[in-house]
C-alpha cells in the first residue's frame, strides 16, 4: 500500500535501560515548551494540552509547564514535544559566541538528561551552511554526544522567533557577501557563484524602508524597536511521540497514531459503545481506542492474514485484549445493528482487493456498515479517495456525512468524515 510515510513513525522500541536514566530532567520551575501536531490536527492537540494540569500561557502550541516533563510525553494527539528557548540573537551565527554557546549547551543538557539521547541533529534553513557545521562541531564538544545529521536522536530545530511585533532585520548586503564567500564551497571561490552555504535571508523589506523620502506631512511614526531572536527547540524524546511503544509490527498503510487519537476524540468516547473496526490493518485504531478508555465491545477484522497477525502482535505489545479476526468486512455474518460506532481507514491505491476496485468496495462498504450500525450509531471513515467517496455519499440516501478533518501526514492528505444513519 502506498502510505509508506506513516512507517517513519514506527521505529524500534527503546530499551528500558535507557528509560531508567531519566531521573534528572528539566523539572522544578516552569519551563517553556511547544507541541507539534500533524497539520490539520492542531486543534485536537491543543485541546488535549489544555487538559494538562499546570500547563499555562498556552499560545497556539507554545506554553509554560512546571514539573515533570514526563506528563507531556504522554500526550496522544501531538507528534512531538519540545523544550523551547528564544535566544536574543539576530542570526544563528551569533549562537557561536562564547556566552550564547554556553547558554545553548545549558539549555540542551537537561533535555538530554531527561531523554537519554545518544546523538543529535540540527534542523534549520541552511543546515548545510558553514555556521551550522560549526555549531554542530561546538555542540559535539560541549554536549558529549555525536552529531548524526540524518538520524540524530536529539532533534534541535532553529527558527526565527515568531513575534507579531518583530520586524525582520534587513540583511547587511556587505556582510552577506563576505559570509557567502567564506562559506561557499571551493567551486564558488573559483568564480562560480553559488548560494550553497549561505544562510537564507530573513526579510525582504529593506527596500521599503531605506532610501525612500516621505513627504513632510506624511512622516511616519517612529518605527518600533527591532525585535529579533531565534527559537531553539529541543525534542524531549529520541523518537516522535506518535511512534508508539506498542508498535512492534508495522505495515504499509499503518496509520499515524495521532490520527487515530483524533478520530476517537471527535467521534466521542462512550463506555457503552460497541465498536467495530473493519479493515483494521496493523490495529492502530483498535489499540488507540482501547488505551483511551473502556468500551462495551471492540472488534477488528481484516481480510489479510498478515495484517491480522501484525495487529495481534501490536495488541500484545500494548498489553490489551482486543479481538481481531481474518474476515471480509463486507461478509461478517454478524446480525444487524451490532455496533454503535464503526471506524474505518479504507484501503486505497494498490491495496484494493475487491473485483470492481474502489468503487465496488466503497459502495458495498457503505451498504453493509449501514446494516451493522445501530439506529443512533455513527461511523467515521478515513479515506484518500475523496472525490469517489464524496460522489458515493451524494448518490446514496442511507447516511448523512460531514467532514471532520483533513490531515497532512507524510505527503498524503486523507480526510475523515463523520456519518450518521438517515
Ligand atoms: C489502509 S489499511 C488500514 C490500515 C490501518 N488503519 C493501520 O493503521 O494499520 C486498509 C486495510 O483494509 C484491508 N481490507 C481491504 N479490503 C478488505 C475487506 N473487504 N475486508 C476487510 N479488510 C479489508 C486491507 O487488508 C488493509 O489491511
Amino acid at each position: 500500500m502506498p502510505r509508506t510515510s506513516a512507517q517513519k513513525n514506527a521505529r524500534p522500541i527503546r530499551s528500558t535501560a535507557r528509560k531508567s536514566r531519566r531521573p534528572n530532567g528539566p523539572t522544578g520551575p516552569a519551563a517553556e515548551y511547544e507541541i507539534e501536531a500533524l497539520s490539520g490536527l492542531e486543534a485536537v492537540a491543543q485541546e488535549e494540552l489544555g487538559t494538562v494540569p499546570g500547563a499555562r500561557d498556552i499560545r497556539a502550541g507554545r506554553f509554560w509547564f512546571p514539573g515533570d516533563p514526563g506528563r507531556l510525553t504522554r500526550l496522544k494527539g501531538s507528534v512531538a514535544v519540545y523544550r523551547i528557548k528564544t535566544f536574543d540573537v539576530p542570526r544563528p551565527k551569533a549562537l557561536l559566541g562564547h556566552q550564547q554557546l554556553g547558554d545553548l549547551a545549558a539549555f540542551l543538557r537537561p533535555v538530554i538528561a531527561y531523554g537519554g539521547h545518544q546523538s543529535f541533529r540540527l534542523s534549520a534553513a541552511g543546515r548545510e551552511s558553514a555556521t551550522m557545521r560549526r555549531l554542530a562541531e561546538e555542540l559535539e564538544t560541549s554536549l558529549g554526544i555525536p552529531h548524526h545529521p540524518e538520524e540524530g536522536e536529539l532533534l534541535i530545530r532553529l527558527r526565527p522567533t515568531e513575534n507579531p511585533n518583530r520586524i525582520p532585520e534587513p540583511p547587511d548586503p556587505a556582510q552577506e557577501k563576505r559570509e557567502e564567500w567564506r562559506t561557499a564551497p571551493d567551486d564558488a571561490r573559483k568564480g562560480r557563484r553559488t548560494a550553497q552555504g549561505r544562510f537564507p535571508r530573513r526579510g525582504e523589506v529593506q527596500e521599503t524602508w531605506e532610501g525612500e523620502e516621505a513627504p513632510e506631512e506624511e512622516v511616519p511614526a517612529p518605527e518600533p524597536r527591532f525585535e529579533t531572536g531565534w527559537d531553539v527547540l529541543a525534542r524531549l524524546t529520541p523518537r516522535p511521540l506518535s511512534a508508539r511503544a506498542w508498535r512492534v509490527c508495522n505495515m504499509a498503510g499503518g496509520m499515524n497514531a495521532t490520527i487515530a487519537y483524533a478520530v476517537f476524540k471527535l467521534a466521542g468516547l462512550r463506555d457503552s459503545d460497541r465498536i467495530f473496526n473493519p479493515m483494521s490493518g496493523s490495529g492502530t485504531l483498535l489499540i488507540e481506542r482501547d488505551l483511551m478508555g473502556p468500551s462495551m465491545a471492540l472488534v477488528g477484522v481484516d481480510t489479510d492474514s498478515d495484517a491480522v497477525a501484525c495487529a495481534q502482535r501490536n495488541i500484545e505489545a500494548a498489553k490489551r485484549t482486543i479481538e481481531v479476526a481474518q474476515v471480509d468486512a463486507l461478509n461478517t455474518g454478524l446480525p444487524p445493528r451490532s455496533f454503535d460506532l464503526i471506524v474505518a481507514d479504507l484501503p486505497w491505491g494498490d491495496a484494493i482487493t475487491v473485483r470492481g476496485g474502489n468503487e465496488a468496495l466503497y459502495t458495498g462498504f457503505l451498504k453493509e456498515m449501514h446494516r451493522l450500525c445501530s439506529r443512533q450509531g455513527r461511523m467515521v471513515v478515513l479515506t484518500h479517495e475523496l472525490r469517489l467517496f464524496e460522489r458515493l455519499i451524494a448518490e446514496q440516501d442511507r447516511w448523512h456525512a460531514h467532514e471532520l478533518f483533513q490531515v497532512y501526514s507524510g505527503g498524503h492528505h486523507p480526510k475523515a468524515y463523520l456519518l450518521n444513519r438517515v
